[in-house]
């Protein structure tokens, strides 16, 4: 099946490069030229390096490279089976250009979108055939990230999402199907992990450097709140959240930071500007963590019992099944565990006692442990 990418950026060039390993003729098209050709000679050097580190021989890269088109206009979409679009994320130029490509291939052509924020149905609605509208959601690297969210819209037919899912199933990816609710999974229920441990630091428990240690130390994640939040981009970061913020309808659950806010407006955003949290500028030394193990260990539950009250909030609502929920957070943004298992684990009873606990003391809403974990804790 040939397959087009609509947005040479970093996500459709990723995502093209993923599509032509899968064994697919590819089109990539982005109206700008020059990221076009720093798209092919990213994927270029990509494919150098595999063969170097002997991952692929020459002729294997080669065959793949063959596979790519790149193309300015969307009329070399023609004959294609699937088109993921990762474009600018402006509901508008979405708009027009699920038109353009609607115009071009046929019936059975399914037009995907690699939205992070806005809803699959709005994008879906100016289609003719609304029915083969579907959310696609890649995580970056695309290439290195094994999750993508497949998402349909309340225009999806069964037939579009499950081709969808088979096609993103063959690149193996590990694909999860959640409702068209804002933020998906991961970013819905990642949101603590930031918000929590930004919390945390305003109210003077701990610096960022403990806050970090507590995460990865006690905690067995990757990388603390503040390091990831660097990597990530402050400003980014906070858009995602403000975003997300708002599109429910301001539930103080989703609060973004003064803090964070604050380090945006002052450029502070993170590896890329040499300062976010911490200083990467060369000769400056990241501050050490106070390795206090009680101050960790209740920075750390504070801040998993927050990431499971919201997981649990997924799960109640219907946003995904319990095992999807999992699945995305440990193969969508590297959790050592699952955060339902993790909550099994602890006990929901414990998790329940802890909850409930902040939700007394703060008597903010931000804190309300979730129903059906009140429910199964019980039981
Ligand atoms: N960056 C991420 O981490 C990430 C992760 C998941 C999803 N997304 C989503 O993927 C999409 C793209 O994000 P990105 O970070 O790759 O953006 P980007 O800015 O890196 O790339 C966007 C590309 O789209 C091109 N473009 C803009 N308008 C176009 C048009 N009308 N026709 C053709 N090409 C056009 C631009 O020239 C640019 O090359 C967004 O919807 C975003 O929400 C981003």
């Amino acid at each position: 099946m040939k397959v087009g990418v609509l947005g040479a950026g970093t996500m459709g060039a990723g995502i093209a490069q993923v599509a032509a390993q899968s064994g697919h003729a590819t089109v990539l098209v982005d109206v700008n030229p020059e990221q076009l050709a720093k798209a092919k000679a990213g994927i270029e050097k990509v494919l150098a390096r595999l063969v170097e580190k002997g991952n692929k021989t020459r002729e294997e890269a080669d065959t793949i490279l063959s596979r790519l088109t790149f193309a300015g206009a969307i009329d070399q979409f023609a004959g294609c089976g699937m088109i993921i679009e990762a474009i600018v994320e402006k509901l508008e130029v979405k708009h027009t250009v699920f038109r353009q490509m609607e115009a071009v291939v046929e019936k059975d052509c399914i037009l995907a979108s690699n939205t992070s924020s806005l809803s699959i149905a709005s994008i879906g609605s100016v289609l003719e055939q609304p029915s083969r509208i579907v959310g696609i959601h890649f995580f970056n690297p695309a290439p290195l990230m094994p999750l993508v969210e497949i998402i349909p819209a309340v225009q999806t037919s069964e037939a579009t999402l499950q081709q969808a899912k088979q096609l993103i199933d063959s690149w193996k990816k590990v694909t999860v199907i959640c409702k068209d609710t804002p933020g998906f999974i991961v970013n819905r229920v990642a949101r603590p992990f930031y918000g929590e441990a930004l919390r945390i630091y305003e109210e003077g428990v701990a610096d960022f450097a403990t806050i970090d240690w507590a995460m990865t130390t006690i905690g067995g994640f990757r990388m603390g709140p503040f390091t990831l939040m660097d990597y990530i981009g402050n400003d980014i970061n906070y858009t995602v959240t403000e975003t997300v913020f708002q599109a429910f309808y301001y539930d103080p659950r989703f609060k973004p930071s003064f803090t964070q806010k604050r380090h945006m407006e002052a450029g502070f955003l993170g590896r890329k500007t040499n300062r976010g949290y911490y200083d990467y500028a060369e000769g400056s030394d990241l501050p050490k963590p106070t390795e206090d193990m009680a101050l960790g260990k209740q920075i750390f539950e504070r801040i998993l019992v927050m990431l499971i009250n919201e997981a649990f909030d997924a799960l109640f609502l219907n946003v995904a099944s319990r095992e999807d929920i999992d699945l995305a957070m440990t193969n969508g943004v590297n959790y050592p565990k699952g955060l339902l298992q993790w909550a099994d684990e602890l006990g929901l009873p414990y998790v329940l006692e802890k909850l409930e606990a902040l939700f007394a003391e703060y008597g903010e809403d931000r804190y309300r442990p979730n129903p059906l974990l009140r429910r199964m804790a019980k039981n």
